[in-house]
């Protein structure tokens, strides 16, 4: 699908439909008002009536209006006017990119707001992106394994234009068009990854994925396998993995768009997780094979910090295993030495994600970054604390935990803080080893956290938990069932304020 950006009147633009963004209220406004008084008066008419509102999800389609280019307009309401953020026109785009594409069009163009400002109080940058995001991700389909023609959707939707009233800063909307494209590929190569079957996204394919990557944008890669795990001591890795005939991987991709202190992001890579011989109940089940999206989150970020080349060194790191019952598995009570040279006790084998983080957070660490972060589908307590709407956050650091809770406004990747008090930190404590790999169920999320928080040290540290935000059974506004990327379009946007401030 491409983008594209063009300044002048959108009434005399001639395309196959032409979206008319519609602000809630009692009758048409702005552009919308230009339009319908050129097309017929149908908006007017349906608002005044109460038809057409303006909330988000309202359309109206009017067929071949005398007065403007467009073979049809279609008026898509975008919500109130005072709630008007880039996650609020992400949200209507998402619904509009679904209905073009069901109504089988394949070009349309995209009105501006006001005859003085293409998308109201948002910039034209922030405004642009997220009706690129809205729509390219609302269209998002996964049909890898569909081989029925019914069920497989073509891709209808070729080329959207972005229509800027004369006089609009079109360099800055350009600008906002190219990065959103650059969250989308990274987003949609995390869900691509989410979604696709355990058998199929092994820590072997993730390191291939890796290896793409780094030979499109010209980055280090580096593919340990057990056997240079086992030298550099990596017990927590080699714990989990050894139930698995799966081989394990640790990856590490770097992106030296600049020199200095690298930002480091980790991402849990448990490409299947049984629980281990602590077997989890077979209902869902089948989730787990989405256990490893911060992994995917990882990789969808340097493809997308590749893609727009930032000016920043970066370092991503993939522990990935699988997690598996077997006669070679590790039992509960087992005591695993981490590469950190802290010894745990393995009380639960489900538990395995920081245990492979461990090792991930102290590679990271040993690099001096300036930012250490690790992203994990860490606890099912996340999901009981926060529910769908937010990523829970951790860490030791208050200026990075504060830009990633601006960038998460800004995003729609809200992240909300649980602390890490000193008290916590006893229940991990163990008889036997240096700490246990559970703290029970008491504050799941945050024990979890002060476990990471060991391998961390004292780098400037993030722990963002995505268990209850990378996968989802409804579909959002802009979010298909499944794999979401949660991650990209946060880590991606933390790395470009980095890049530039
Ligand atoms: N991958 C799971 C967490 C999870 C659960 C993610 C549901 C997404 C949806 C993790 O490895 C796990 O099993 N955590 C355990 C930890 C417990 C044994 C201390 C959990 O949350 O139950
Ligand atoms: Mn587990
Ligand atoms: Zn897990």
């Amino acid at each position: 699908m491409e983008f594209r950006v063009n300044e002048g009147s959108a009434a005399a633009f001639a395309t196959e439909v032409l979206v008319v963004p519609v602000v809630q209220g009692d009758a048409p406004s702005g552009v919308a008002a230009e339009i319908d008084g050129a097309a017929g008066g149908f908006l007017a008419d349906a608002m005044t009536r109460g038809e057409f509102k303006g909330k988000k999800g309202d359309l109206l389609a009017v067929s071949g209006p005398a007065g403007v280019a467009a073979r049809r307009v279609v008026y898509a309401g975008v919500g109130e006017a005072d709630k008007l953020t880039p996650e609020a026109l992400r949200r209507a785009a998402g619904g509009v990119g679904r209905a073009l594409a069901r109504s089988r069009y394949r070009q349309a163009a995209v009105a501006p707001l006001r005859p003085d400002s293409a998308y109201g109080p948002v910039s034209a940058a922030a405004g642009a992106g997220a009706w690129v995001e809205g729509i390219a991700l609302g269209t998002y389909r996964f049909d890898a394994y569909k081989t029925q023609d019914e069920d497989r959707e073509p891709e209808v939707l070729d080329a959207v234009t972005l229509l800027l009233p004369s006089g609009a800063d079109v360099g800055a909307a350009q600008k906002g068009v190219e990065t959103a494209q650059a969250l989308v590929e990274g987003t949609r190569l995390a869900i691509d990854l989410t979604n696709h079957p355990s058998a199929v996204v092994t820590p072997t394919r993730l390191a291939a994925e890796a290896e793409r990557i780094a030979e499109e944008f010209r980055m280090q890669v580096e593919v340990l396998d057990a056997d240079r795990m086992r030298e550099m001591g990596m017990g927590g890795m080699l714990g989990v993995a050894q139930g698995s005939a799966e081989p394990p991987r640790f990856i590490v991709l770097t992106h030296k768009g600049a020199e200095g202190a690298p930002v480091v992001l980790v991402g849990k890579s448990i490409t299947f997780d049984s629980g281990g011989i602590s077997i989890k109940p077979s209902a869902g089940m089948e989730e787990m094979k989405g256990d490893m999206a911060g992994g995917a989150a990882v990789l969808g970020t340097m493809l997308a910090c590749g893609r727009l080349g930032l000016p920043l060194h970066v370092v991503g790191i993939l522990p990935a295993a699988e997690n598996m019952p077997s006669g070679t598995a590790q039992n509960p009570g087992d005591i695993l030495k981490t590469m950190s040279g802290i010894t745990v006790e393995v009380i639960n084998t489900d538990a395995e994600g920081r245990l492979v983080l461990a090792d991930g957070l102290d590679y990271g660490r040993k690099l001096e970054p300036r930012a250490l972060l690790d992203i994990a589908t860490l606890t099912g307590a996340c999901i009981v604390a926060l529910g769908n709407q937010a990523i829970g956050m951790m860490g030791n650091d208050e200026a990075l935990k504060h830009t990633l809770t601006e960038v998460g406004q800004e995003t729609g990747e809200r992240v909300w803080e649980l602390p890490l008090w000193d008290e916590y930190y006893d229940s991990i404590k163990s008889d036997v080893a240096d700490i246990k790999n559970t703290g029970g169920r008491a504050g799941g999320t945050i024990t979890a956290g002060c476990f990471l928080a060991k391998f961390a040290g004292d780098a400037p540290w993030v722990h963002l938990d995505i268990a209850s935000t990378a996968w989802t059974d409804k579909p959002g506004d802009y979010l298909p069932k499944g794999g979401t990327g949660v991650g990209v379009r946060l880590m991606t946007g933390l790395l470009m304020r980095l890049a530039t401030g």
